[in-house]
């Protein structure tokens, strides 16, 4: 399955692109994972080629599997499609759940970039021919992961809940947004 979204320009920012990742994209993954702050807030880091082609290769397993739907996120501007600059995935977890994650490229933050693209997947998983088996999206951040709080509140993840802290992988409490699947018409 490829599947690819549009996101329209706005009257200050280009066009995006959401499409899977590809074996091509491997420079541009580990040169946004050279970022401290990105680092800081995944749980899983790229360091080099080999492990961006690992990791791209899990990806693309994934939508095979009908298990997590990972997309690569490129400005889609006047001199044509950029580097990927951002990620946004959905990965099934339950029956009836999937919880979102996404990150941008230091270089493009700040521009709303992570809030269009994660809704433009929102909009995806929920839609009438999707692949995501989900009626509930669950967002997951640290509580001192502030730009990731906005971005939910941006999209629409309500605040569901305050989490206990799980060192060593989540040394400090987080915060549960959820989003719903809209009643269908
Ligand atoms: C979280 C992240 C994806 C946001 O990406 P982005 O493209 O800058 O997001 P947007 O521009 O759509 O929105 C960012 C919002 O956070 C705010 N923000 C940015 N940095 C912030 C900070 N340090 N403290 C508080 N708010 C911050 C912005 O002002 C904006 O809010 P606004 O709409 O009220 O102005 C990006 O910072 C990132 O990749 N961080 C590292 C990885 C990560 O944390 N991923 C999420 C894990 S849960």
């Amino acid at each position: 399955m490829s599947v690819q979204l549009p996101v329209v320009p706005t009257a200050s920012l280009p066009a995006l692109l959401l499409r899977p990742w590809q074996v091509a994209d491997a420079d541009a993954l580990v040169s946004a994972h050279r970022d401290p702050a990105l680092r800081r807030w995944l749980t899983s880091v790229i360091s080099d080629e080999v492990d961006a082609r690992r990791w791209i290769d899990s990806r693309r397993r994934g939508w095979a599997a009908g298990t997590r739907f990972s997309f690569a996120v490129l400005n889609d501007g006047a001199e044509g499609l950029g580097a990927a600059v951002g990620h946004v995935t959905v990965k099934v977890t339950d029956e009836g759940s999937a919880e979102v994650g996404y990150w941008t490229a230091a270089e493009v933050r700040g521009q709303g970039l992570a809030s269009r693209a994660l809704e433009a997947v929102v909009l995806w998983a929920f839609g009438k021919d999707s692949p995501v088996p989900a009626v509930r999206l669950d967002l997951l951040h640290a509580v001192g992961n502030h730009a990731s709080c906005r971005v939910a509140e941006r999209c629409d993840f309500g605040l569901e809940a305050v989490l206990p802290a799980q060192p060593p992988a989540f040394p400090t409490e987080g915060h549960l947004h959820v989003r719903h699947r809209p009643p269908q018409p």
